[in-house]
């Protein structure tokens, strides 16, 4: 058996493993795949378990999440809130506003996330409370100048997860377009960062996870 359909399988094993997908998170990732442009960008099952069980493990009053998509992400994140708890989720586009807003309503979880739509860098700094838990999934060049900005809002123990840091495994090619040299750039600066304890998972295509020392 060669690698990838090695990978593939033990993949599949692990959703197939892993607690199910709901309902609601099952028929927005079969609406995300007929019905938008880019489906690849949902978290999916296995990435949306892991920011589950982030979250709930830490149990965050206030989680910001940069990019909203069609809301399945914002949806795992927000079901380890704590009583009272909210999450913020921007994104710059309207396109797939209503798709998030009617799963949120389906998860019942309407009144603990807020949809902004607007562009996360004109914004980020006017959140005031102590940010507990952060996902950053937006606009790839800028998650530098995003971890600067939440960086500072983060309460001692808080996290910061950033998806897509090994971008299809480009990071390692010798000559790297801007994106990926951005991405490179990030996970360069969070190794040498002394305020942080990291972890980059190879899950789907990398997730930096970040902890405020
Ligand atoms: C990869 S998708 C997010 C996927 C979602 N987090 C999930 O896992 O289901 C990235 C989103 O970021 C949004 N985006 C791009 N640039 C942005 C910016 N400057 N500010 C806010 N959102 C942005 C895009 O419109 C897109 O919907």
């Amino acid at each position: 058996m060669d690698m990838i359909s090695t990978t593939e399988q033990l993949y599949e094993y692990c959703e197939t493993h892993s607690t199910a997908e709901d309902r609601v998170l099952a028929i927005l990732n079969r609406e995300t795949h007929i019905k938008t442009l880019a489906p690849n960008m949902l978290s999916g099952h296995l990435q949306g378990n892991l920011l589950t069980m982030v979250s709930m493990m830490m149990q965050p009053g206030l989680i910001l999440e940069i990019g909203t998509f069609t809301g399945y992400s914002a949806i795992c994140l927000a079901k380890g809130l704590r009583q009272g708890g909210r999450l913020i989720s921007i994104d710059i586009s309207e396109d797939y506003r209503h798709m998030a807003e009617k799963a949120i309503c389906e998860a019942g979880l309407e009144t603990c996330i807020e949809l902004i739509t607007a562009d996360a860098k004109k914004i980020i700094h006017d959140i005031q409370e102590k940010i507990d838990l952060v996902f950053i999934d937006a606009d790839k060049e800028a998650y530098l100048e995003y971890y600067h900005m939440v960086k500072p809002k983060m309460r001692p123990g808080g996290v910061i997860i950033a998806d897509n840091v090994l971008w299809k495994g480009k990071v390692l090619d010798a000559d790297m377009d801007k994106k990926t040299r951005a991405l490179h750039e990030f996970n360069a600066h969070i190794r040498q960062d002394q305020d942080v304890f990291s972890l980059i998972l190879p899950i789907r295509d990398g997730l930096n996870i970040v902890m405020i020392r």
